[in-house]
């Protein structure tokens, strides 16, 4: 059965085969390529990226949420988001977001990455989710912060990317936090 979330003005479905074309387009993206740390060079990884997003789609011990944020009135592909249980554990989650440049800086981060939290505590019962990015990415180090993850700690320059030395910024929330009525 198909899966999705909704905030106000997004839908968060399954990708499909039609949206590659789509995820070329973030694969390309200036800020995706300066920030994010996966290698989608390759029109085949990238295949392959949504291949595998779509599999995990229909597996029956699903851990992978890779779905598509739409816009609730056109439909029009807005970005790309996860929610993702460590396999290992099953009780912490991983939340990533990337959005198309002409949906940046509109609320719609925060519409999903609240979403994404009340989904990860409620539905899924996780005891922790955690977002990571790069030190040097001012929109999601903001994002995470004003939807109330704390800074966990960085892991300094571990990774080549691209054109300079990646350090990663780890921001994570607490069940019991999630539920505190002050927060
Ligand atoms: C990071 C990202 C998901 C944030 O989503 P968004 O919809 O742009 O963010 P929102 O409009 O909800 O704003 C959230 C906060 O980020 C800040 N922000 C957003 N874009 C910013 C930018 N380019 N520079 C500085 N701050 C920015 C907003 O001002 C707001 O902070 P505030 O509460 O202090 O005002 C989105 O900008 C994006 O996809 N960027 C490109 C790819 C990327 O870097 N993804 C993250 C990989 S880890």
């Amino acid at each position: 059965m198909a899966f999705s979330l909704a905030t106000d003005r997004l839908v968060l479905d399954d990708l499909t085969h039609d949206d590659l074309p789509n995820l070329q387009r973030i694969a390309r993206d200036p800020d995706f390529l300066k920030y994010v740390l996966v290698w989608l060079d390759t029109d085949e990884q990238i295949a392959g990226f949504l291949r595998n997003a779509i599999d995990e789609a229909g597996s029956e011990d699903r851990v992978d949420y890779i779905l598509a944020a739409r816009t609730k009135d056109t439909h029009e592909f807005a970005g790309l988001t996860f929610i993702e249980i460590d396999r290992q554990h099953r009780t912490t989650a991983e939340i990533g977001i990337v959005l198309l440049p002409e949906f940046c800086r509109d609320g719609y981060g925060t519409e999903i990455l609240q979403e994404y939290i009340r989904f990860g505590f409620g539905t899924l019962g996780m005891h922790r989710v955690f977002g990571k990015c790069d030190a040097l990415n001012t929109a999601s180090v903001r994002l995470m912060e004003r939807c109330g993850l704390v800074y966990e700690g960085s892991i300094r320059e571990h990774v080549w990317l691209r054109d300079h030395w990646r350090s990663t910024n780890y921001y994570g929330m607490l069940a019991a936090e999630y539920s505190r009525p002050d927060s």
